[in-house]
């Protein structure tokens, strides 16, 4: 079902774990499964991303798919992070199952939310940017039980 690549990224993740005074940080969840996606960057004064790393409550596939995408950005410029989308992820990984698709999502959107951060913190536009769709935090305080 899954590409060598795929298991391999599950089984020996790359960039996991946080970063101590990150320039952007970003938290998301996948609306369809609950899964939690939490990446950190750390961004030069040339808006390059000098490193990264993610934690995740996920599935395999966002695992993966999340190491992949963290190998993908780093070294990057915020600009060229911004075109990494999760079908450039998935087709790096080999392709993913169709039904694993919306996983890869979390990573994407996990480091849009993190450039998101980096540039309210920093007071400049990324091009292309928007708000993020998912705040774990605030759909916490608003969630009544
Ligand atoms: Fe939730 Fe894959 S099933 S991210």
């Amino acid at each position: 079902m899954y590409s060598e690549k795929v298991m391999d990224h599950f089984q020996n993740p790359r960039n996991v774990g946080e970063l101590e005074n990150a320039s952007g940080m970003g938290t998301v969840g996948n609306a369809k499964c609950g899964d939690i996606m939490r990446m950190y960057l750390d961004i030069d004064e040339n808006q390059v991303i000098r490193d990264v790393r993610f934690k995740t409550f996920g599935c395999g596939a966002a695992v993966a798919t999340s190491s992949m995408a963290t190998e993908m950005v780093k070294g990057k410029t915020v600009q060229e992070a911004m075109q990494i989308t999760n079908q450039a992820v998935a087709e790096a990984l080999d392709g993913l199952p169709p039904v694993k698709m919306h996983c890869s999502l979390l990573a994407e959107e996990a480091i849009h939310a993190a450039l998101w951060d980096y540039a309210t913190k920093n007071h400049i536009t990324i091009e292309g940017l928007t708000k993020p769709r998912t705040d774990i935090s605030e759909e916490e305080e608003e969630e009544e039980y």
